[in-house]
């Protein structure tokens, strides 16, 4: 099968580099910058604002892994503007995988809004795709831990909630989508725990051995307050086996 991935630099896009090298598959891959150790890839750059190097790696593909994304810088044009054009060069393809995220509907976050957008304007085309969403990869979760070193603290609004999933079991999640063909919307893959954030800080603090304490701040607005109330995590779904404290000990080894 002929496979591209786009977003080949990206946290989710090496994890699934990383699987799928020596499977049976011919895989193109994109990204702006071009990533080491790609052997056995083709590498092609690509530019979703411009549009650059689009119908090259679309070519005679058969399953588009979609995992490049823009969460900050021009997020509308690229999720949105260059999705849609982007889309429009896949009337011939089998099948289009959507990574996404848990609860973006109930969360006022403007790049979770845009992501909103996408997955309508996929469902509401004629490509035959699958949207997976998961939550928070245990990386993502590790950057907001950010210590001030005069105070000796990590300065965060501890009460956040996060069920954060390690990136390579969801990188293997969306591999195994791959056979089983489009699905539509499929069931969100979640971490195995649901934290505060406060809780992860502290495990931080243990494992590393560290000095710091916490100093736990209230933020007040919705999306602080969503996030409190754990819309960004789904109980019922504990898919993945890696703790956050387990991804913090593999780092540390
Ligand atoms: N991070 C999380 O916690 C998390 C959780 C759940 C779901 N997801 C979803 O998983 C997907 C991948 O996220 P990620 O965290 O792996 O993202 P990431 O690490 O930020 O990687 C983004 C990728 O997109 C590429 N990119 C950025 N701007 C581009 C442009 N203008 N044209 C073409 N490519 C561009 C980047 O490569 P270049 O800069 O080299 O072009 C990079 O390879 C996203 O859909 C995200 O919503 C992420």
């Amino acid at each position: 099968m002929r496979v591209l991935v786009t977003g080949s630099t990206g946290k989710l896009g090496s994890a699934l580099l990383k699987q799928l090298k020596g499977k049976n598959y011919q895989v193109k891959i994109t990204s702006r910058k071009k990533p080491e150790g790609i052997d056995g890839f083709t590498w092609i750059y690509s530019d979703l604002l411009s549009g650059d190097g689009i119908e090259d790696a679309v070519q005679d593909v058969e399953v588009v892994i979609h995992a490049a994304t823009s969460p900050i810088k021009n997020s509308k044009n690229i999720e949105i503007t260059g999705f849609e054009n982007f889309l429009s060069k896949l009337r011939h393809i089998n099948h289009f995988i959507y990574p996404s995220i848990v609860g973006i509907e109930e969360i006022p976050y403007k790049y979770y809004k845009l992501k909103f957008e996408a997955e309508q304007l996929l469902m509401n085309s004629s490509i035959p795709h699958t949207i997976t969403r998961a939550t928070q990869f245990h990386s993502f979760v590790e950057s907001l831990l950010i210590s001030r070193p005069i105070l000796k603290r990590y300065v965060i609004p501890g009460s956040l909630k996060f069920q954060s999933v390690d990136v390579d079991e969801y990188a293997s999640h969306i591999i195994e989508l791959i056979e089983k063909g489009p699905q539509g919307k499929v069931d969100d893959f979640c971490g195995p725990e649901i934290m505060t954030l406060k809780e992860m800080a502290e495990l931080k603090i243990k494992i590393n051995n560290e000095t710091n304490g916490v100093l736990n701040i209230s933020v007040p607005g919705k999306l602080f307050r969503s996030l409190v109330e754990g819309k960004n995590t789904n109980s019922k779904r504990k898919i993945g086996k890696v703790t956050f404290e387990e991804y913090l000990r593999n780092r540390l080894a």
